[in-house]
């Protein structure tokens, strides 16, 4: 049994690791910020963006299907494939207005404690933001992976629109700065906690991050 807890800000390069890790040690894949981003789609298809009340009993009846294959991630939302419209700029832009409601919280954290102890055999890797403090705090590897505000709104330009000239490094800045600010309030994943390992990946290609992961694992 092998639980590995990734934690991080976007653009940290987390998902990209975690999904990697995942397939390396043929586990499960658990993004956590995919259910918090379908989340607030159901919310807002539900019209009620504005109405923190009526969050969590919407959320908790969402009929989510999400696919644990770390190379064939999958969201099915009311049998709708979402996968490529939770990335969007529209559900980044309004994710943390649902994210940051505590009692949604409850609901997904409850959710994602249930699937991790359904995979811990043979294990699973999961990512987020407040895994390796409230969802798995007791995983065998506890990472948080962080890099500089400048290198991580870097990535998620050429993710988002395929260049990082000063238009693009600004028109991403909202989906990376002031959501971290945002999420920041709610979950602990600026600073690593104690037993958490810090990676800084800014000056790392995917293949050493994965690597300095691979090797806190536990010798068999
Ligand atoms: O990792 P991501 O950018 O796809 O996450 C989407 C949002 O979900 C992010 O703005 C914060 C929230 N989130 C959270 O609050 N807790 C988690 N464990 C994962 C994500």
């Amino acid at each position: 049994m092998t639980v590995i807890a990734i934690d991080g800000p976007s653009g940290s390069g987390k998902s990209t690791v975690a999904q990697a890790v995942a397939s390396r040690l043929s586990l499960a894949y658990l993004d956590t910020g995919a259910m918090y981003r379908a989340a607030a789609l159901w919310v807002e298809c539900n019209g009620a963006l504005d109405q923190p009340a009526a969050m969590p009993d919407l959320v908790r009846a969402m009929p989510l299907e999400i696919s644990l294959i770390p190379a064939a991630v999958r969201v099915l939302l009311d049998g709708q494939d979402v996968t490529e419209t939770i990335r969007s700029s529209r559900v980044s832009a309004i994710v943390s207005r649902v994210s940051t409601v505590i009692p949604v919280r409850h609901v997904l954290v409850a959710a994602q404690q249930a699937l991790v102890a359904a995979n811990r055999e043979p294990g699973i890797v999961v990512e987020g933001r407040d895994i390796t403090t409230v969802i798995a705090p007791d995983a065998d590897v506890r990472v948080l992976i962080t890099a500089s505000a400048a290198v991580r709104l870097r990535r998620r330009a050429l993710d988002q629109l395929g260049q990082a000239d000063a238009a693009a490094l600004e028109a991403t800045s909202d989906e990376v700065l002031r959501r971290d600010r945002d999420d920041a309030t709610v979950a602990q994943f600026l600073q690593a906690p104690l037993g958490v390992t810090l990676i800084d990946s800014s000056e790392q290609t995917i293949e050493q991050t994965v690597a300095a992961v691979l090797a806190l694992l536990p010798r068999a």
